[in-house]
């Protein structure tokens, strides 16, 4: 018996990214109540001035809606024509059910192909690398990637090597067919033989154990992982734009993820790129929000008309695991 086989579109883009920002604005002062620390020293060492921490009622599934609805208006559809959702998050409080399900339905897609991913401060990329196989593939037409986080329910305010970084909020991107390529091939990779530079405290089970019976929190070694960040991922970077056939005199813009400003500027003068490139600072006003930051990095450029729709840039995200993934794309 032969069996069918799905037909796909000849290529895949993004056609619309919104984002959502936690209304609390927490500055460099309210951390260093809790910190031995200073502005100046956060400011130097990471490029934030401030982040934004969610209150109770921008929980995962709020956020992740409305940064989708706007994504999804932006890109000239309808919920009920997403037939596949992914959120990548590392901070749903909710084992199960996936949180794509629910916001699947709060959204009014029609029943859509809705699952989790965790891949940390990759979520998105790894998320964007998936849709454009199922779009190709005949898999899926149209997929929302949502990249959504609450880190500040997993960092403890008293760990200074943490404390100052990580932030929440959602961002969202609606992948479809195009006839031209929209998006460039992925390269990805994970190196758990570094698992212990960024992890959990403490399993579930082992925390709700103890005496204090305190959720875990995010625990980094930051040094090692700066140098990984800044000298390993500008090589990965690299290679996507090989892939992509893009020369670095040819790209337009650059967003990293967004963890320090530092290893941004290291990955820009790795990657030999031209002065004119514009490059995502999000972080300086919105921390590090793992699988947000690149969508919410893209939407501040265009918002603010830093970068427009047609250029040509080049995204990479990279965190726990470790694990990474970039990729070159069309801004929508
Ligand atoms: C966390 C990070 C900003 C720290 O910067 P760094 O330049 O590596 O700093 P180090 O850890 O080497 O510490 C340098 C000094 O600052 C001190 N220090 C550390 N944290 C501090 C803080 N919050 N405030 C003031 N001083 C601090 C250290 O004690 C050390 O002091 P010493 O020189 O007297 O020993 C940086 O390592 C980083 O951004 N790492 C990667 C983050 C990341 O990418 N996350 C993962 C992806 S999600």
């Amino acid at each position: 018996m032969k069996i069918a086989q799905a037909q796909g579109a000849p290529a895949s883009a993004i056609l619309g990214i919104g984002g959502y920002r936690p209304r609390r604005v927490v500055d460099n002062a309210e951390i260093c109540q809790f910190i031995d620390s200073s502005d100046e020293w956060i400011q130097t060492r990471s490029g934030i001035r401030e982040r934004r921490w969610a209150s109770a009622d921008e929980t995962i599934q709020m956020m992740s809606v409305a940064a989708s609805r706007k994504a999804i208006e932006r890109a000239g559809l309808e919920p009920e024509q997403i037939d596949t959702v992914i959120v990548a998050t590392v901070t749903h409080l909710y084992q199960t059910p996936a949180a794509a399900a629910t916001v699947a339905a709060e959204l009014g897609t029609k029943g859509a192909a809705a699952f989790d991913i965790s891949a940390a401060c990759a979520g998105f990329c790894y998320g964007t690398a998936m849709a454009d196989s199922f779009i190709r593939t005949g898999t899926s037409k149209y997929v929302l990637v949502i990249g959504v986080e609450r880190l500040s329910d997993f960092t403890d305010p008293r760990d200074r090597s943490t404390a100052f970084i990580f932030a929440d909020g959602a961002g969202a991107a609606v992948i479809g067919p195009s006839e031209v390529p929209g998006l460039g091939p992925v390269v990805w990779g994970s190196d758990g033989d570094q698992a212990g530079l960024i992890t959990q405290s403490q399993p579930w089970d082992v925390a709700l154990a103890g005496e204090e019976r305190h959720r875990p929190v995010l625990q980094m070694t930051g040094n090692p992982v700066f140098k990984w960040a800044a000298y390993t991922m500008a090589k990965a970077a690299a290679e996507a734009m090989d892939a992509a056939g893009i020369r670095p005199d040819e790209l337009e813009v650059f967003v990293p993820h967004q963890a320090n400003m530092r290893i941004t500027d290291a990955m820009f003068r790795a990657l030999k790129l031209p002065a004119e490139v514009i490059v995502g600072r999000d972080i300086a006003r919105q921390g590090n929000t793992s699988a947000a930051s690149v969508p919410l990095a893209i939407e501040a450029l265009l918002e603010s008309g830093e970068a427009r729709s047609g250029q040509t840039c080049l995204i990479i995200g990279f965190g726990a695991g470790l694990v990474y993934a970039g990729q070159v794309i069309t801004l929508p």
